[in-house]
């Protein structure tokens, strides 16, 4: 049985316009505070070996919403400082009864390994620069609560593209549903050779162009924590590619700012954009619970 129907999300690339909308669907009924028990007698395991707030509380909230058993494995503190392996890993934690495993790593391509050599679901928390499928999906339900569709909508996403599987995920589902993207931002964070990642996507590089006519602003976090050997100006990027409220302006009246955070204010936006009331930050992360409750149920129900 291939991946995707023992219910594994390894990324969006693979999946297509049915999958898609077969879980926005599904997370539309969901409601977190009269959850069905989809999940009850199933444990859910959280294996994150990078930092993360947003991600591995909506698993959680949304695990337990749905009446499983939550345990959270973290690479500090376990036997994974001691050098156990990843699938080592994997099969202690499928010996102790997961149900589904939920993976977070530095790696790309370490969520596949995992459902390569276990016969559960393993869901993909992001994984190294490759791919996030769940927040491209809790931002693609965020987007269609404020827009009749995503077909045609004009979206732009600026920052530290190169380094974001948020970025990599989102241009996939937005290119499958019909959206056109731009990607801006100075050729260190964005190289002309990611207009190639799918259909309709193109790079840019003045703000302001970008802006014009945009519906959707998506913004990404600097990771600096990349950015090893990179010669980037953090003044430069500001001066250029900071969105202030006098940029914001440059945008469709009705354009909504979205950001997968964390947020860095004073970086990547102002303090005043992110509290802005075209600002759906905080609402991308409550999606992520309804979101992240229908790929847990979507998991079990094709075990
Ligand atoms: N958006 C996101 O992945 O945030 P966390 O790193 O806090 O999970």
């Amino acid at each position: 049985m291939s991946n995707l129907a023992r219910g594994c999300l390894l990324g969006i690339e693979h999946l297509d316009r049915k999958d898609i909308f077969s879980i926005l669907q599904l997370a539309r009924r969901m409601n977190p505070s009269k959850p069905p028990p989809r999940l009850r007698g199933r444990r859910v395991l959280l294996l994150f070996y990078e930092p993360s707030t947003r991600t591995r509380s909506s698993f959680e909230v949304a695990a337990k919403a749905l009446g499983a058993v939550t345990v959270l494995v973290q690479a500090s503190g376990s036997s994974i400082e001691k050098g156990e392996s990843l699938l080592d890993t994997g099969y202690t934690l499928r010996a102790l009864g997961a149900d589904v495993i939920v993976i977070r790593h530095p790696n790309a391509g370490a969520a596949m390994l995992l459902a390569r050599h276990l016969d559960i679901p393993v869901v993909n928390a992001g994984d190294g620069m490759h791919e996030h499928p769940s927040q491209a999906l809790l931002d693609a339900y965020t987007i269609l609560r404020h827009k009749r569709t995503i077909d045609g909508l004009r979206v732009l996403i600026v920052g530290d593209i190169y380094h974001s599987r948020v970025a990599r995920s989102a241009c996939f589902l937005l290119s499958k549903l019909g959206a056109r993207v731009t990607l801006c931002g100075p050729p260190e964070f964005v190289p002309d050779i990611a207009s190639t990642l799918a259909p309709g996507i193109a790079v840019g590089r003045d703000l302001q162009e970008g802006l014009r006519g945009c519906d959707v602003v998506m913004l990404l976090r600097v990771q600096t924590e990349r950015l090893a050997g990179e010669k980037i100006g953090l003044d430069q990027y500001i001066a250029g590619f900071q969105m202030t409220s006098g940029r914001l302006k440059w945008a469709k009246k009705d354009a909504i700012l979205m950001h997968p955070g964390p947020i860095i204010r004073g970086l990547e936006l102002t303090g005043e954009v992110a509290d802005s009331p075209q600002s759906v930050i905080v609402e991308e992360v409550a999606n992520g619970v309804p979101v992240r409750m229908a790929i847990l149920a979507r998991a079990v129900e094709k075990a």
